[in-house]
This record gives structure tokens, C-alpha cells and sequence, in this order.
């Protein structure tokens, strides 16, 4: 029934012999070998699933843990025998009640209970520390009278996922970061349903990211479960956005039997807009019609959506869009056609808590964002290092900021290893889809820190290329180190990446004052020797500092004496480079991680937040304020 889609061929041959995750570790039978893997490829899109009907299966689960993969694969590396099958659609109990000559070393309906969405490592003090496989069941009741088709739909699983329904395989998925859905309608029963998946969350040499990074692998289910509902034929994907000549463009995939020659309606409500058009024999709808005068453009400032819908048969598709161009001139940004300054600060996926779960609900996100808008009076924030949860991107759509989206191509990537290219392509790929209507996402990026080298630079202009022909609306960059001159009197830096040439914008991670020995007095005389013709952006800078930690005199490191005049010196010296078009300094929030051990100050926590882990604000917090409520006076260069 599949049709093909103008946006998906680009990925198919690469994909069909890769990703590697478990089988690094475990024989061919193994269940995350023989399950059929979903990518943007093979797998349904739904885009803006969250504005579907459907089940929420979010909330009580039942789960355990299996730290030898015993249900992955037996101990010679076979497929597991029925003693190991988590996914048995039967009660183990009653089972070995009745017949003894039966055995299981589970019983997933009779474990421990657990609320998803939420990491496992906040579920019970033991998992604090757990990587490796976890199974979770549930069961539902299917909709009586069952019509058109059923999606089970992850918004992410941190990492590797395997998904059974009433006991019988139905795919996996690899990568935590972004969405996926198996179409399970011919799985569904009347009555009671069951669902069993296995996580895992070990990162090998081959996954994206790598094992070795400065953040919390936080393992499971950290996004909505959702049962989605549509017709037999429904709308898969669309885009609808505004072009640079004041054309509202759409871009529609349909899939199901009536997909090809189907007359299909594009609406904004509250504009005069009313498209009208017809699918091709591939279930393809491209067209564009001249936006009409009343409609107000998104900004920050007044970040007005649109509810869009897409009627196609009996589905009609809805989103909430915002109408924006995002340009790059010269060494400008364009908003709309007019220069903007990015005041925005980097971002982890964590909530304000004293022992998050990575649950981003709205209330969360709202209230990461409005520290950002209100507290910082900031217009932009990059989601680091890795795709956010839709409610963010959603929440940044709603209040106002403008976003960078990232994939988590960090540091060690195994960039000559085939498969790892073809999980970092599809993650990609997976987050654009997602988040192409969304008007707050203005920067794609493909990298963060990563070495220098012929495997690297072909690894991520073949991602650089995959943005360029997934949506060419947007800006594209990466997180790039420079060179320093090691002779020079004053901190002198250059720009020596050849991937800057690939890219609309430059931008840099600079921590001269906190891993450099630098004074921070000599920051503001630094020489940057960069591009002329390019945006900058200081995608990070920042230092550690203990919330409450207090050095006035002698401006010890990690006090918030220190963090604060570390601000002042750094964001003199930004000032000072021409080019600088925008800063998101290194970190809103103290987030967790395991590279950080200083048990005065650390203690599993990166401290370069400018407010705590449960929402203290520190004094560098109005340092960053200040200069962004005068950069927001100052008209943009
Ligand atoms: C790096 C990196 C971050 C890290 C930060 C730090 O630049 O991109 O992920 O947390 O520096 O050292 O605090």
C-alpha cells in the first residue's frame, strides 16, 4: 500500500544495511536484528501526531530490567526461547499455576509499575546509575467498532527500542531523540491489548551519540506513547510554510488505497486562504499561492500562529503554524527580511528539579523558556545537543524564541562506520520532518565539537547536504572549535574548519578563562581572525559556578563571583567581533552529568548553569540579562 514520497528516496539504498547498535554486541538472531527497523524510510511519519485523535498511553506501565539481554538473545547468542520472551502474549502466572512443565524468568504483568513518559533513572534509587535493557508492558482496551488505522507512536526512546503488540513482533527503532510509529491495525484485537517494548540505552562506538559525552544518558521512555487514529487514507506528511517571494507553500504526503488522484484543501483560519489541488499517482501534493495581505508574519515579539488544516477524503490534517522567513545575507540573519541579534543561551533536556527525569510536559517546558523570554529577555534558544520534545519546540512556537535544532553528532563519532552515518542521517531526517512547521526553528545543526579530519568533513556534509535537500527554508550550521595561537600576547583565535565554508553560519564554542588559564581581564583584548562574509554565533562559553558558593575577594573558581565576571569579560569581548550576529552561552541550567565529580562542587552536576538545578539564579544570571535587555534596545546592526 506504501506509496513513494518526493522526500524519502534520498536514504533508502544507505539504510537497508545498516545500523549497528546491537549487533555489535549480539548474534544475527537477536530480537534487535530480525525486527524491521523504522526509519523515515519505511516507517509512517504522521507529522503533528500530537494534533491527532487517539489513546494516550501514557502513564502506568509495568516494567524490569534485563542487564544480560537475556530476552534479546540466549546465551550462545541464539534468538531467546520461550522461557526468556518477554513479549509472550500470556499470563505467566496462571501459566506456571497450571502446568509445570512451563517456565519463565519474567512475568511483566505482575513487576513493578512506573509512570511514562519519564527515564528510568529517576524511577527507583537503584536504576540511578542503570544502562542497558529495561522491558515495560501495558495493556489497553481497543476501540470497539474499529475503523481506518491504528499508529503506536513513540515521541522518543532513549535508545534502541523493540516493540511487540499482543505478543507478535512489530519493528524497532534506533536513536532517543526523535519520533517513530509502526502501523499496527491488523495487530489489534477487541477487548484487552497488550504492549511490550524493550529499551536499551548502551551507546557503542557506532551510535549517535557515542558513549563518552557531557550529559546524563537518560534510558527509556522520556516522550508520549500515543495510539493514533486515522482514515484508511490519511495525510503523512505535509509542510506549509512561507517563502522568501510572500508565498504560503505546501509540500503533502498522503498515504492509504485513495492516496493517488485525490482532490485535496489547504486552510488557514482566519486568513482568506482556501488552496484547492490534486494529489499525483504517487499521493504528492506540491503547490504555493500568494499569501494573502492580512497575514501577520511570526516573530518573537509577536509569535502569531495559524490553526492550518489539510483536508484530503474523509482525514483532515491540522497544524498550529507560524508564517516567518529566516535568511542569511552577508554576514546578516534575516528575520522577516530585517537583521536580527540571536539573545538566546544553550539548553539540556532536563526539567527544574532536584532529581529530573527528562519529562518535558508544557508546565516544564514553559517554565525553562520563560526564564530564557522573561528572565533573560532572550528571543532565542539552542536546544543542545540533540532534538528536543515537540512540546518544546511547540512552546518556543507559542511564547516567542527562536530555536536551533541539533542532532547529537558529538565529539568521537565513528565517522568512517557506514551504519553510524546512516543512524545520524536518519535522526536527522526524523527531526526536520518532525519540526519543518515549526516557525521558532531557524538553524539546523549537524555537529557539536567534533575533530577535524577527510572522514569527518565527508561525514557531515553528507548530513549538510541531507538539511539542503529536506528543507532548503532554513539555516544550516554546527557547533566548530578554532585554533589558538599559541605564541600570541593576547588570546588570538582563527577560524581553520573547513566545514565553515559548508555552513550559512559560524559558530563557535570558546572557554578561554575557564579551561584556558587566561586572566579573565585579558578576554576582552582576544583577536578572532574568522570570515568576513558570515554570521557569527559563540555557540557556547561559560564556567562553573556552585549556586550559593560565594568568593567576593578572591573570585575562586566555581563561585558565582567568578561565573559572573567570567560573563562580563566574555560578553566585552563578543562585542567587539564584527560579525557577531548572536550568542547562547553554555548553560541555562545546572544539568547532570557524569563527567563532573567534584564533590564540593559537582558532584554528578555541570555547574555552568546560570540558574541551579531546581531554579536558583545566580548572579552571572543578570549579568547576561542586562546585556540582552540592551542589546533588545539597540537597533540590530
Ligand atoms: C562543551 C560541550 C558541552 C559541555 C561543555 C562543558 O563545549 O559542547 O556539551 O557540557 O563544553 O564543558 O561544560
Amino acid at each position: 500500500m506504501r506509496v513513494a514520497r518526493f522526500d524519502r528516496a534520498f536514504l533508502g539504498p544507505l539504510l537497508a544495511g545498516a545500523f549497528a547498535f546491537a549487533t555489535q554486541a549480539l548474534a544475527a538472531e537477536s530480537v534487535f536484528t530480525t525486527l524491521p527497523l523504522a526509519t523515515v524510510d519505511t516507517a509512517p511519519l504522521l507529522v503533528s501526531a500530537d494534533m491527532r485523535d487517539g489513546v494516550d498511553l501514557s502513564g502506568e506501565w509495568n516494567w524490569s530490567i534485563d542487564p544480560y539481554r537475556s530476552g534479546i538473545a540466549g546465551f550462545h547468542g541464539e534468538a531467546p526461547n520461550r522461557t526468556e520472551q518477554r513479549w509472550l502474549d500470556i499470563d505467566v502466572r496462571k501459566t506456571l499455576a497450571q502446568d509445570n512443565r512451563e517456565l519463565f524468568e519474567f512475568d511483566l504483568d505482575h513487576d513493578r509499575k512506573v509512570k511514562l513518559p519519564g527515564s528510568w533513572l529517576a524511577a527507583s534509587p537503584e536504576m540511578r546509575h542503570y544502562q542497558g535493557l529495561v522491558w515495560y508492558r501495558r495493556h489497553f482496551d481497543s476501540p470497539a467498532g474499529r475503523k481506518g488505522r491504528y499508529f503506536l507512536r513513540f515521541g522518543a526512546s532513549n535508545y534502541a527500542t523493540v516493540v511487540f503488540v499482543n505478543g507478535q513482533p512489530v519493528g524497532r527503532h534506533e536513536g532517543g531523540f526523535t519520533p517513530f510509529a509502526f502501523d499496527v491495525t491488523r495487530l489489534l484485537r477487541n477487548g484487552d491489548n497488550q504492549i511490550t517494548i524493550g529499551v536499551d540505552s548502551a551507546a557503542t562506538a557506532a551510535t549517535v551519540p557515542p558513549p563518552v559525552t557531557d550529559w546524563e544518558n537518560y534510558g527509556g521512555v522520556t516522550r508520549d506513547v500515543k495510539l493514533v487514529h486515522t482514515s484508511d487514507t490519511y495525510v503523512d506528511s505535509a509542510w506549509v510554510r512561507l517563502t522568501p517571494e510572500g508565498k504560503i507553500a505546501v509540500d503533502a504526503h498522503l498515504d492509504g488505497p485513495a492516496a493517488a488522484n485525490q482532490p485535496v484543501q489547504l486552510k488557514v483560519a482566519g486568513l482568506p486562504f482556501d488552496l484547492k489541488g490534486r494529489t499525483d499517482a504517487q499521493g504528492n501534493w506540491r503547490a504555493t499561492a500568494t499569501a494573502p495581505r492580512a497575514l501577520m508574519r511570526w516573530t518573537p515579539e509577536n509569535p502569531k500562529l495559524y490553526d492550518v488544516t489539510l483536508a484530503a477524503g474523509d482525514d483532515t490534517w491540522r497544524d498550529r503554524v507560524g508564517f516567518r522567513t529566516i535568511e542569511r545575507k552577508g554576514a546578516d540573519i534575516l528575520l522577516n527580511g530585517k537583521p536580527v541579534f540571536l539573545r538566546g543561551i544553550s539548553m539540556h533536556e532536563e526539567e527544574i528539579a532536584a532529581n529530573p527525569a527528562r519529562v518535558i510536559t508544557p508546565d516544564n517546558a514553559r517554565a525553562l523558556l520563560a526564564e530564557i523570554k522573561n528572565g533573560l529577555h532572550g528571543n532565542f534558544v539552542r536546544l543542545s545537543h540533540y532534538p528536543h520534545s515537540e512540546v518544546m519546540t511547540r512552546t518556543a512556537d507559542e511564547m516567542g524564541l527562536l530555536v536551533w535544532s541539533e542532532v547529537p553528532v558529538y565529539w568521537m563519532v565513528a565517522w568512517s562506520n557506514p551504519s553510524t552515518l546512516a543512524t545520524a542521517r536518519n535522526m536527522l531526517a526524523e527531526n526536520i520532518l518532525r519540526d519543518r512547521n515549526r516557525a521558532s526553528v531557524v538553524i539546523w545543526s549537524v555537529a557539536n565539537e567534533t575533530p577535524v579530519s577527510d572522514a569527518r568533513n565527508a561525514f557531515l556534509r553528507t548530513l549538510i547536504g541531507d538539511v539542503r535537500r529536506l528543507d532548503p527554508s532554513r539555516l544550516v550550521s554546527a557547533a566548530l572549535l578554532v585554533e589558538r595561537d599559541k605564541v600570541a600576547a593576547v588570546p588570538t583565535m582563527t577560524m581553520a574548519d573547513p566545514l565553515a565554508d559548508d555552513l550559512d553560519i559560524v559558530s563557535i564554542n570558546t572557554y578561554n578563562g575557564w579551561y584556558t588559564p587566561d586572566r579573565l581581564a585579558d578576554l576582552p583584548s582576544s583577536v578572532w581572525n574568522l570570515p568576513a562574509d558570515k554570521p557569527l554565533i559563540f555557540s557556547e562559553f561559560g564556567a562553573d559556578a556552585k549556586a550559593g558558593f560565594h568568593s567576593p575577594d578572591g573570585m575562586q573558581k566555581f563561585s558565582e563571583e567568578f561565573q559572573a565576571e567570567f560573563y562580563r569579560k566574555t560578553l566585552e569581548m563578543a562585542d567587539r567581533v564584527p560579525t557577531l550576529r548572536g550568542i547562547s552561552p553554555w548553560i541555562l541550567k545546572d544539568f547532570r552529568s557524569p563527567r563532573r565529580q567534584n564533590p564540593d562542587f559537582q558532584m554528578g552536576w555541570n555547574r555552568k548553569g546560570l540558574i541551579s538545578e531546581t531554579g536558583q539564579r545566580k548572579q552571572a544570571f543578570s549579568v547576561l540579562a542586562e546585556y540582552f535587555a540592551r542589546k533588545a534596545g539597540e537597533p540590530s546592526k
